[in-house]
């Protein structure tokens, strides 16, 4: 599998012999967190052909069965403190929208914040963690998607509510070609990021396919309904509720009516 992913990765990559890749690891995230504390350099990434305890958002697992999906992360170090950092997971996820497009000839959607959808299912999702380092920030992007699965390889619980590249009919959606475009195009927008966010940003509002739709906003134990009408400079959903007001939304889970079973 690396042999195929490095195949695919031009040799004046700049991250190229940065790739580990693992049969089987808990979680590619963990790993490259342990990487990052020895002090390993911006651009190293980890695959895994499976992962024992991949992580979600929210406390969530990710279901990652061997030999069917990607399971992906990447280090990126920034200079500066974590709160400067919110626009990120926007950027990883035009990055994620990116890397399948080259590779498959599919553009997925994005469900605010990170879920990559297509044909109203998810069919992948990123995990960013931020770690204090004495230099800056330790960003880890850690990207998931479902490559080979046909419906009844997702366990029931999900089947419902998942797809994968095979099942949207993508061209090529195996792994390795998967990884090489998503790691390139995580290269571009991290130097993108580096000269402003704005072209990232408004490339997310169209890929988002949460703006202007109702969704339901599940925090702290309560249920919210609203309208999806922007996404703020640091990521956050702008909200406006039936009152006219308009809050943003920063973390927590939003629902979107018409998807993944809401009604
Ligand atoms: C989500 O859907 O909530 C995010 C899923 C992120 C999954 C990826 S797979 C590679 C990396 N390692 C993990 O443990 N999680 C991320």
């Amino acid at each position: 599998m690396k042999q195929r992913i490095l195949a695919q990765i031009p040799d004046s990559h700049p991250w190229r012999s940065l790739v580990q890749y693992l049969e089987e690891t808990d979680s590619t995230n963990d790993r490259v967190k342990a990487l990052a504390k020895t002090g390993a350099p911006h651009g190293t990434a980890v695959i895994a052909g499976q992962q024992t305890a991949g992580k979600g958002r929210l406390g969530r697992s990710f279901h990652s069965p061997g030999g069917m999906g990607l399971y992906m992360s990447v280090l990126l170090r920034f200079p500066c403190l974590p709160d400067q950092l919110m626009h990120l997971t926007c950027a990883a996820a035009v990055a994620a929208c990116d890397g399948v497009e080259k590779a498959t000839g599919l553009r997925p959607g994005i469900k605010w914040t990170n879920d990559l959808v297509s044909d109203g299912k998810k069919l992948g999702g990123i995990l960013t963690e931020l770690v204090s380092a004495p230099d800056g920030t330790c960003a880890i992007i850690g990207i998931g998607i479902n490559c080979g699965q046909a419906q009844e390889d997702f366990p029931p619980d999900i089947r419902d509510m998942a797809c994968s590249l095979a099942m949207c009919g993508a061209a090529d959606p195996s792994p390795a070609s998967v990884a090489a475009a998503l790691l390139e195009a995580l290269e571009k927008v991290s130097w993108e990021l580096t000269t402003g966010k704005k072209p990232i940003l408004e490339q997310y509002k169209k890929d988002c396919i949460t703006l202007g739709k109702e969704i339901c906003i599940l925090q702290d134990g309560a249920a919210v309904h609203a309208r999806a009408v922007n996404i703020g400079e640091d990521g956050a959903l702008v909200a406006k509720y039936a009152d006219g007001q308009t809050r943003s939304i920063r973390f927590g889970e939003v629902s979107i009516r018409g998807m993944y079973g809401y009604v």
